[in-house]
């Protein structure tokens, strides 16, 4: 074992606490759905010393050290320093043993400029934070590490999920690498191959229901009554503190300059609070001096939130009967509505909402980029196309959008797209008419130099796709 300090002399580790959303009760212990036993809400992890020492900011030396600190454990060859997310262990609750944390060095994820994109929209600092660059491809490693490393902890051997594929990838791989056993259960049908091959070689034991998403978790909130499992869906407030490294870690690569507008999609709104509850604790701790705007994006067929805002002014969540392509946002309950509407209220964020056509043609223009992403992830791009419409993003502002997933956990939606078979028979196939000069099918041909040739010249003369 590598002797190595855990933390630089000087800086203390956070005592954390669980606290409910609802009725603001503390916690000691906690129940296996992670809700208020109380009043059934949703709870939160807190810093209890934090507040004392936002205050002391300018006298706390301790909090001028990590910004370096966390610069110079990336040199460090200790696993819980190569973690992009254990890197910010300083903002994440304690565990005893940190060299038992379960982690597959995730996080470290890039930020790209998106000059394609940016003549598209008109905003020229356009970037995009990449999660799907993960170690199993979606943001969802960065608060899984959390989770299950806490599982461990506390002697769990089972750990389960209800998921729209990439939470289930996700909890398999740690539940391996932790030495747990996992239960995922996902709608029949309608979870991407590439996910579902994920969880298969990771070794959980995967259900697929004869229900959607929301019937899943439905069931999934059943069998934690009854089962010693560990839930790692994102109402288990560890995931959550997990996922707010991804916040961090993009002021990190900003030199700390506070981007405009950040831009994510929203499904069961665990990712939005995440990264929402860590902008406001930097501010909170001086860390930055203002908070970006933090905007959600949803398909116009899973679209809760949109709701929830324009018809109910926050207060109520009415549920959907969901139904996108972009299958990973397939969710019309979720879980995390309540904690997602405070960061909008919080940073002064927005909602939008995009139609199929837009999602995919959105897709399309970043992989125009050279970069990819899953369809759930686009829906950053085609909503960001509408907020610079209503002039809500300024085309000099700056603006960051958090690509969850990798191009790769769907292909079948892109091969389908290219082969002009996505909208074939729907109703959006008139729409979709727009999507053809995005459309690049595989082209056969014969072992052929000559004919080899030809195409690529035809190719030269039809232009460039952008
Ligand atoms: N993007 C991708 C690629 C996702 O897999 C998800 C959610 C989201 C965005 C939405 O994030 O739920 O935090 O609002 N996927 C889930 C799953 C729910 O089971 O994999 P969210």
């Amino acid at each position: 074992m590598i002797d190595h300090p855990i933390s630089a002399p000087g800086i203390e580790l956070s005592l954390s606490r669980l606290r409910c959303i609802g009725c603001g009760a503390v916690h000691a212990t906690v129940e296996q759905d992670f809700r208020c036993p109380d009043c059934l809400d949703l709870l939160e992890i807190f810093y209890p010393d934090w507040q004392n020492r936002g205050t002391m900011q300018t006298t706390a030396p301790d909090l001028e050290a990590l910004k370096p600190l966390w610069q110079q454990r990336k040199t460090s060859r200790l696993a819980i320093d190569e973690s992009g997310v254990w890197r910010f262990r300083e903002l994440l609750p304690a565990l005893h043993d940190w060299n038992a944390a379960t982690t597959l060095c995730e996080g470290n994820t890039p930020v790209y400029q998106l000059p394609s994109c940016a003549r598209i929209t008109g905003v020229e600092q356009l970037y995009a934070k990449h999660q799907g660059m993960n170690p199993t491809g979606s943001f969802k490693d960065t608060g899984m590490t959390v989770a299950a490393s806490f599982a461990r902890e506390n002697g769990y051997r089972w750990v389960a999920c209800a998921s729209t594929g990439n939470t289930s990838a996700s909890m398999a791989a740690y539940a391996a690498r932790g030495g747990m056993r996992s239960l995922v259960l996902i709608p029949e049908g309608k979870v991407s191959w590439g996910k579902l091959s994920q969880a298969l070689d990771y070794g959980a034991v995967t259900c697929q229901l004869r229900t959607d998403f929301d019937g899943c978790m439905q069931a999934l909130n059943e069998v934690v009554k009854r089962m010693p499992v560990c839930l790692l869906n994102s109402v288990n407030p560890y995931r959550i503190e997990g996922q707010k490294t991804g916040a961090i870690e993009l002021l990190e690569q900003l030199d700390w300059q506070v981007p405009d507008h950040v831009i994510v999609p929203g499904g069961n709104l665990g990712n939005a609070s995440a990264l929402g509850k860590a902008f406001v604790e930097l501010l909170e701790l001086g860390l930055i001096s203002r908070l970006p705007k933090l905007s959600v994006i949803q398909a116009e067929g899973a679209n809760p939130l949109v709701r929830c805002i324009r018809e109910q002014g926050g207060k109520k969540l009415i549920p959907v009967q969901a139904e996108t392509m972009a299958t990973a946002l397939r969710i019309g309950n979720p879980a995390s509505w309540r904690k997602a509407v405070r960061v909008l209220e919080a940073t002064g964020g927005a909602v939008e909402q995009v139609s199929e056509v837009e999602i995919t043609q959105a897709k399309a223009e970043i992989g125009a980029d050279g970069i990819g992403c899953e369809p759930a992830s686009a829906v950053t791009l085609a909503g960001l196309k509408k907020l610079v419409k209503q002039r809500f993003v300024k085309t000099q502002e700056t603006v960051v959008l958090i690509l969850t997933g990798h191009l790769l956990k769907d292909p079948e939606f892109t091969l389908k797209f290219h082969r002009g078979d996505l909208f074939r028979g729907t109703e959006h196939e008139r729409e979709a008419a727009v999507l053809a000069s995005h459309q690049r099918a595989p082209i056969i041909l014969d072992a052929n130099v000559d004919v080899i040739v030809k195409t690529l010249e035809q190719a030269e003369k039809n232009g460039p796709t952008k």
